[in-house]
C-alpha cells in the first residue's frame, strides 16, 4: 500500500468522559464492532476503578493490566481505528490530559441523565485549547434524563463550543423508541440489547411508514423536532467540526448497543486522518518522508525485578521502522529500538513498521522523559505536550537524610514519567509535588520506597494553583517577584511559577498586576481563561 494511503486509512482517537458516563461500554462495543474482541466484558476489568479510592496496590495493578489496553487498534471497513485509552479514575486526569496532545479527534461522551459534569467540562477545555475535533455521545438515552433541547443547550454553554445534532431520540427512557439519524435520514428503532441494528431508510419525515412504527403522537413530535432542530441549527458543515469549532452530537445507548455502530461508521467517515503538528521550529506534515514522532506517556513497570518502563510514541511524520537510528533531540544522542510494539486490543506485537497516526511501545530505562521528540536528524521539539497547574500540593520531607541522593534521583525520574509535577519553592527550598489528585501521592511515597529506597512523608500545602508567569515589562515583574517571595518558586524547568493560595488570591495579584501574566499551562498559548 502507498505511503500516502496508509496515513488517509487511520484514525486516532480517544473516548472520554466524566467517570461513570459509559466511556468503557462504548470503547468495548467499538472493540466488539471491530472484532477486536469477541466478548463483552473484557475491557470492564481493565479500567482502573474509580470507586477504588485508596487501595492504591489494587489500582496499580489494574494500572499494569492497562499498558496492554493503553492503545487499542482495530479495523472497520478498511480502517485501521487506534483508538488511545484514558483512565477512568479522576486522580489520574493529568494522564488524560496528556493522551489527548496523541490523538486527531475525540469521542465525549455524556450521561443524558447527569448532563456536563465537573470533568466533562476540564476535557473539553483541553480539547477547546489544542481545537481537537470532538463528536459528542449522548449516553444511557434508556433512562430518563434531561430533555434534548435542554441538553444542547447546556453544552454549548458549559464547554462553550457549537454544537449539531446529527441524531435524533424519539422519547427517553423506559418510552424510548429509537433514533432517527439526520445525517443518513434513516430511522432505527430500540431494542434492547441489539445485536443487529436493522435501519429504516425515512427520506421524508412526512412518511406514513413512520406513524405505522413508531406511532402518530411519536411521528409527530418526531417531526416538529427536526423541523426545530433544522430551523435552530446551522447546516453541518464537515470542515467546522474538522476545525474544532463545531461539535456533532449523537444520541444513544451504549450499553444496549443502541446508536454505537451508528456513531462508529460517521466517525469513521467524518473524523481527521493524521494531522500536522507544531514544533518549536516548524508545522511537521504527515506526509513527509522522513520520520518524526513524540513521547506523550510513560509507564512504569512496578515489579522491582523488572525496572524497565515503556514510553508510548506518536508517530507524527515518516515511517518509523525498528532498528533504526533515530534521533533524541533532548540528549542529543542516537538511539534505536530492537523490540518496538504496537496493540492490539489486548496483546502487544512487535512491530517493523509503523505510520504517522499510529502508537508505537518502546522499552526504556530511563532515557525518555514526556514530551521528547525524535528525529531522523533535525533537531525541533514537538509543543503541544503542556503540564496544566495541578491542584492539590504538599511538601516533601525527606525520613532519612542518608538516602538524599536516591531521593533526588527518584523524584526526577517519577516527575519525567509525569506521575506528578515537582516545584522548588523559593522560600527555603522546598521541594513541592504538585497533583490532580490524592492518589499520586501514596503512589509516589511507595514507588520511591521500593525502587529507590527514599522514605518520604508529605505536609499539606495549603495552595490552590500553580501559575507560570511571565511579563513583558522587566521591571514590573522583578517588583513583584520582591514582594511575591515567599509564594514564587520554580518548576523542573527552571520557569517562574506563582502559587496562589486561593481563586481570590489570584484574581486579586491579577488585577493588582495587569503587567504579569497568569498560565495555568506550562505552554503558554491561549490559555488565559482557562479553569
Ligand atoms: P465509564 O467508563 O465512563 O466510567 O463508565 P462505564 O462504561 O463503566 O459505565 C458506567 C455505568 O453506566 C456502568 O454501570 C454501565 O453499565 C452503565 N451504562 C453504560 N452505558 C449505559 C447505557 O446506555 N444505559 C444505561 N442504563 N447504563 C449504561 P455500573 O453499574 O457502574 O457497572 P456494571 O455493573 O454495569 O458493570
Amino acid at each position: 500500500m502507498k505511503y500516502n494511503e496508509e496515513i488517509n486509512r487511520r484514525r486516532t482517537f480517544a473516548i472520554i468522559s466524566h467517570p461513570d458516563a459509559g466511556k468503557t461500554t462504548l470503547t468495548e462495543k467499538f472493540l466488539l464492532f471491530g472484532g477486536a474482541i469477541q466478548v463483552a466484558g473484557a475491557v470492564k476489568s481493565n479500567k482502573i476503578k474509580k470507586h477504588a479510592t485508596s487501595d492504591f496496590m489494587e489500582i496499580e495493578k489494574q494500572r499494569g493490566i492497562s499498558v496492554a489496553t493503553s492503545v487499542m487498534c482495530f479495523e472497520y471497513n478498511g480502517v485501521q481505528v487506534n483508538l488511545l485509552d484514558t483512565p477512568g479514575h479522576k486522580d489520574f486526569a493529568e494522564d488524560t490530559y496528556r493522551t489527548l496532545t496523541a490523538v486527531d479527534s475525540v469521542i465525549l461522551v455524556v450521561d443524558c441523565v447527569k448532563g456536563v459534569e465537573e470533568q466533562t467540562k476540564k476535557l473539553m477545555e483541553v480539547c477547546r485549547m489544542r481545537q481537537t475535533p470532538v463528536i459528542i455521545f449522548i449516553n444511557k438515552m434508556d433512562r430518563d434524563g434531561k430533555m434534548p433541547f435542554d441538553l444542547l443547550d447546556e453544552l454549548e454553554q458549559n464547554l462553550k463550543i457549537k454544537v449539531r445534532p446529527l441524531s435524533w431520540p424519539i422519547n427517553m427512557g423506559s418510552s424510548f423508541k429509537g433514533v432517527y439519524n439526520i445525517y443518513d435520514q434513516t430511522l432505527q428503532l430500540f431494542q434492547a440489547k441489539s445485536k443487529d441494528d436493522e435501519k429504516m431508510l425515512i427520506a421524508d419525515l412526512s412518511d406514513k411508514l413512520l406513524d405505522r412504527e413508531v406511532g402518530e403522537a411519536d411521528a409527530n413530535q418526531l417531526r416538529q423536532d427536526v423541523e426545530l432542530v433544522e430551523g435552530v441549527y446551522n447546516q453541518f458543515e464537515v470542515n467546522d467540526y474538522r476545525e474544532g469549532h463545531l461539535a456533532p452530537v449523537f444520541f444513544g445507548s451504549a450499553m444496549n448497543n443502541f446508536g454505537v455502530r451508528e456513531l462508529l461508521e460517521t466517525f469513521i467517515r467524518i473524523s481527521p486522518t493524521p494531522l500536522a503538528r507544531e514544533t518549536d521550529k516548524r508545522e511537521v506534515a504527515p506526509t513527509e518522508d522522513k520520520f518524526s514522532g513524540f513521547i506523550f506517556k510513560i509507564h512504569a513497570n512496578l515489579d522491582p525485578r523488572h525496572r524497565d518502563r515503556i514510553a508510548f510514541m506518536r508517530v507524527c511524520s515518516g515511517k518509523f521502522e525498528r532498528n533504526t537510528f533515530y534521533h533524541h533531540v533532548r540528549l542529543d544522542k542516537d538511539v534505536r529500538f530492537s523490540s518496538p510494539f504496537s496493540f492490539m486490543a489486548r496483546s502487544k506485537s512487535l512491530v517493523d513498521d509503523a505510520f504517522p497516526g499510529d502508537v508505537v511501545g518502546l522499552f526504556d530505562t530511563g532515557n525518555f522523559k514526556i514530551g521528547d521528540t525524535l528525529t531522523e536528524g533535525e533537531n525541533m521539539t514537538f509543543k503541544g505536550i503542556p503540564s496544566f497547574s495541578p491542584e492539590i500540593f504538599k511538601e516533601v520531607v525527606n525520613k532519612d537524610p542518608m538516602k538524599t541522593k536516591q531521593l533526588e534521583k527518584g523524584l526526577q525520574q517519577l516527575t519525567d514519567e509525569g506521575v506528578a509535577q515537582l516545584f522548588t519553592q523559593n522560600l527555603g527550598h522546598k521541594k513541592i509535588i504538585g497533583t490532580v489528585g490524592e492518589l499520586q501521592f501514596e503512589v509516589i511515597q511507595y514507588r520511591l520506597l521500593h525502587e529507590y529506597g527514599a522514605s518520604v512523608s508529605f505536609v499539606n500545602l495549603p495552595y490552590y494553583k500553580a501559575c507560570w508567569i511571565t511579563s513583558e515589562d522587566k521591571v514590573k515583574m522583578e517588583e513583584f517577584c520582591r514582594f511575591k517571595q515567599s509564594v514564587l518558586g520554580n518548576d523542573k524547568e527552571g520557569n517562574l511559577i506563582y502559587l496562589a493560595q486561593s481563586e481570590w488570591y489570584l484574581n486579586t495579584e491579577r488585577t493588582n498586576n495587569p503587567a504579569i501574566k497568569f498560565h495555568f499551562t506550562s505552554e503558554f498559548k491561549n490559555d488565559e481563561e482557562q479553569y
